[in-house]
């Protein structure tokens, strides 16, 4: 390509918490720069944009991933959800309840990351494994609080989703 060409754009269409959204972007973009740019989501901040520290962890389906390595393209179809539309949730009031139970006091900055974490796991069983919830310790780069904490809260929160969701069932 040649310097005065411009970049190929694509359209891609997916939903943002909960919302229906369309934009074309260029194919190099990242989740993370569509999200801030286009859309100014206030908890995508920048961190190390190399997928490590794990501040610009979103959801995309029901899966935890840091925004800052996904192509843009792939969030095409696909439904996106960010601390902005999952504290809106029951979900999201398990999770915090678990937090506050065991003692997790994330910063603002680290503590979306680790609730949609929590969330990933627990949408995929509430009986976690132990490399799930040796992830929920280890996907977020800071040392305020071991560990352990990270680990309880996990089976906090399944434990508490689980009466939740039997106790509606009674
Ligand atoms: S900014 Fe995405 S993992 Fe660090
Ligand atoms: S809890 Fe945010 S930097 Fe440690």
């Amino acid at each position: 390509m040649s310097g005065s060409e411009s970049p190929p754009i694509s359209r891609v269409s997916f939903t943002l918490n909960g919302e229906p959204v369309e934009l074309d972007i260029e194919p190099t973009r990242t989740v993370l720069e569509l999200l801030r740019t286009h859309f100014e989501v206030p908890s995508m901040r920048r961190g190390c944009c190399a997928g490590v520290c794990g501040a610009c962890i979103i959801l995309i389906e029901d899966r935890a991933l840091p925004a800052c390595i996904v192509p843009a393209y792939r969030a095409n179809g696909r439904r996106i959800t960010t601390i902005e539309g999952f504290r809106h949730t029951r979900e999201y009031r398990d999770i915090r309840r678990a937090f506050h139970e065991v003692g997790v006091q994330a910063c603002s900055y680290c503590e979306p990351a680790r609730m949609l974490i929590v969330q990933s796991i627990l949408s995929a069983g509430l009986t976690p494994r132990s490399e799930e919830v040796q992830q929920a310790v280890d996907a977020v780069k800071c040392a305020c609080f071991a560990g352990p904490a990270m680990a309880e809260a996990v089976w906090e929160a399944a434990g508490i989703r689980n009466r939740r969701l039997h106790a509606r069932k009674r």
